[in-house]
C-alpha cells in the first residue's frame, strides 16, 4: 500500500492548487475596457473627442454631402443664396474669380483650375464672343457645333490653346462631356436660317435642348438657355416684361423658332423643379456686332451689307416697325453675370434704346454712307409690330444694363463687315452675296 503512495507521488498528476491559465468569459474584452473607461472620467474625454471630429467633419468643404461638380473636389451643398453670396462671389471667395479652391485644399505648388464650360453653337455670332471673355477669364471651353450658321473662323484664333476645345456635333444627338456649366446657345437665329429647315430647327429646339438638359443633369453641370425675345410674339404689351406672356402664333412659318424656344424654356423649368438642374433663362433681344452672319436676313447685318456695297437698304412694310438693339459685348456680359449670379430667370437681355427700321436706316446712312438710298419691301409674316425690352429686373437682380450705343456699336461691326465683304471680294475676285454659313 505504502509503495503504491510513493509510486503516485512521482507520477506529478494536476492537483487543484496547481496553475491552468482559466478559459476567458466572453464579456471580459467588454467589460474590461468599459471599467478603465469609467476610471478617472475618461469616458468624458472619449464623448468629447466624438463630438469634435463630428463636428470637423461636418463643417470640412470636403465632407461627403454635396454636389459632385466633375473634375473638382466636392462642393458643399450649402446654396450660394443660402450664404448670401452670388456663385460669382462664391468662386472669388474661394481663391480667385473662376477657380475653385474648396478650403485650401489645393497643394502648394499646384495651379488651381478654372471651370470646364461647354458652349453649344460657340461657332456662331453670340457664341463666338461668349468664348473670348470665357477664355481670358481663365477657364477651359468646349465648343460644340455642327457649323450650320457658324463659322471656324470665328473661333480658330483660340486653335492651340489647350483649354480651347472644338467638336463637331450636332445637339440633335446626345453627347456625354464632363462639365460645370453649359450654355446652350445652338440653334439658328436670324429668319433666314431658321425657316430653312423648319422641322431641324424645331428639333434643335426640343430634341437638342433635352440632350443638353440631359446630360446638365447627369453631370450636375449648371445650364443656362439663350432663348429669344421672340417668345412674346407681336406682343400686346409694351415695353415687354418677363411675366408677359406673349401672344405667338402657333402655326406660322417663325412657329419653330417661338415655339421652339417656348418650349425649350418649357423643358429648362420642367428640369429644374423636376430634377433639380441648375438652370437660368435669357430671353435675348436683337444683338448686333462683328462676326455677324453677312446677309442673314437679320436688320442690322442686311442695312450694313448693303450700305458697304452701295445697294439700297431694304426697308420691310413702312419701316415704322420698331426694334432694340444691343452690342454684343453687352450681352456677352449678361449671360455670365446671368451663369454666375442666383436667379433662375428668365431675364430679358437687351437694349431699351428703340428705334424704327427707318431710323436705323438713317443711323446706318450717317455711320456708311450719306447717300445710301433706301427700297420699301411688302412686310414678312408675323414679323412683329415692336419690340422693346423692359430690363428692369436684369438691373435690380444681375446688376446689369447695356453700356453701348447704337451709335457707338455700329461703327465696331462695319470694319469687321467691311474687312469681310472685301476680303472675301479679292480673293474671290467677285463680292459674294453668300452668308457665312
Ligand atoms: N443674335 C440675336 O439677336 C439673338 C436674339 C435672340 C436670341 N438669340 C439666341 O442666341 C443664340 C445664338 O444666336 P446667334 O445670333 O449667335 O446665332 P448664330 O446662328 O450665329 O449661332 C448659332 C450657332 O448654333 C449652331 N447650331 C445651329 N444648330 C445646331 C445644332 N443642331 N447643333 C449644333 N450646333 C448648332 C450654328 O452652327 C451656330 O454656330 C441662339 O440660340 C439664338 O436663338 C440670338
Amino acid at each position: 500500500m505504502g509503495s503504491e503512495l510513493i509510486y503516485r507521488g512521482h507520477d506529478a498528476q494536476p492537483t487543484a492548487d496547481a496553475y491552468s491559465p482559466k478559459p476567458l468569459k466572453p464579456w471580459f474584452f467588454v467589460i474590461r475596457p468599459v471599467r478603465y473607461m469609467l476610471r478617472e472620467q475618461r469616458l468624458l474625454f472619449v464623448l468629447v473627442g466624438i463630438a469634435i471630429a463630428t463636428l470637423i467633419f461636418t463643417l470640412s468643404p470636403s465632407s461627403s454631402h454635396g454636389t459632385y461638380r466633375p473634375g473638382y473636389e466636392r462642393i458643399p451643398d450649402v446654396s450660394w443664396e443660402s450664404t448670401g453670396l452670388t456663385h460669382r462671389e462664391a468662386y472669388e471667395h474661394r481663391g480667385g474669380f473662376g477657380f475653385v479652391n474648396s478650403g485650401g485644399k489645393v497643394p502648394l505648388g499646384l495651379k488651381r483650375k478654372g471651370l470646364r464650360i461647354v458652349v453649344t453653337g460657340g461657332a456662331g455670332f453670340v457664341g463666338s464672343h461668349l468664348v473670348d471673355r470665357l477664355i481670358a477669364r481663365g477657364d477651359s471651353v468646349i465648343v460644340v457645333d455642327n457649323f450650320f450658321t457658324g463659322r471656324k473662323e470665328n473661333v480658330m484664333h483660340h486653335f492651340g490653346n489647350p483649354r480651347f476645345e472644338l467638336i463637331r456635333h450636332d445637339v440633335v444627338e446626345p453627347l456625354l462631356l464632363e462639365v460645370d456649366q453649359i450654355y446652350h446657345l445652338a440653334c439658328p437665329a436670324s429668319p433666314v436660317h431658321y425657316k430653312f429647315n423648319p422641322v431641324k430647327t424645331i428639333k434643335t429646339n426640343v430634341v437638342g435642348t433635352l440632350n443638353m438638359l440631359g446630360l446638365a443633369k447627369r453631370v450636375g453641370a449648371r445650364f443656362l438657355l439663350t432663348s429669344t425675345s421672340e417668345v412674346y410674339g407681336d406682343p400686346l404689351q409694351h415695353p415687354q416684361v418677363e411675366t408677359y406672356w406673349g401672344n405667338v402664333n402657333p402655326i406660322g412659318v417663325r412657329s419653330c423658332y417661338d415655339e421652339g424656344k417656348r418650349t425649350a424654356e418649357t423643358l429648362t423649368m420642367d428640369y429644374h423643379r423636376g430634377a433639380e438642374v441648375e438652370v437660368r433663362i435669357a430671353r435675348i433681344f436683337n444683338t448686333y456686332g462683328p462676326r455677324m452672319c453677312i446677309d442673314d436676313g437679320r436688320v442690322v447685318s442686311n442695312f450694313v451689307a448693303q450700305a458697304l456695297r452701295k445697294e439700297p437698304l431694304t426697308v420691310y412694310g413702312d419701316g415704322k416697325q420698331t426694334r432694340s438693339f444691343q452690342y454684343v459685348s453687352d450681352l456677352v456680359e449678361g449671360l455670365m453675370r446671368l451663369m454666375e449670379g442666383e436667379h433662375v430667370g428668365p431675364f430679358n437681355l437687351g437694349n431699351p434704346g428703340e428705334f424704327t427700321m427707318l431710323e436705323l436706316a438713317q443711323v446706318v446712312q450717317e455711320t456708311i454712307d450719306p447717300n445710301a438710298t433706301i427700297e420699301f419691301k411688302p412686310n414678312t409674316e408675323d414679323d412683329p409690330h415692336k419690340r422693346k425690352p423692359d430690363i428692369s429686373k436684369a438691373k435690380e437682380q444681375l446688376g446689369w444694363e447695356p453700356k453701348v450705343a447704337l451709335r457707338k456699336g455700329l461703327p465696331l461691326m462695319v470694319s469687321d463687315f467691311r474687312q469681310r465683304i472685301f476680303g472675301d471680294q479679292k480673293e474671290n475676285g467677285a463680292t459674294t452675296t453668300k452668308s457665312s454659313a
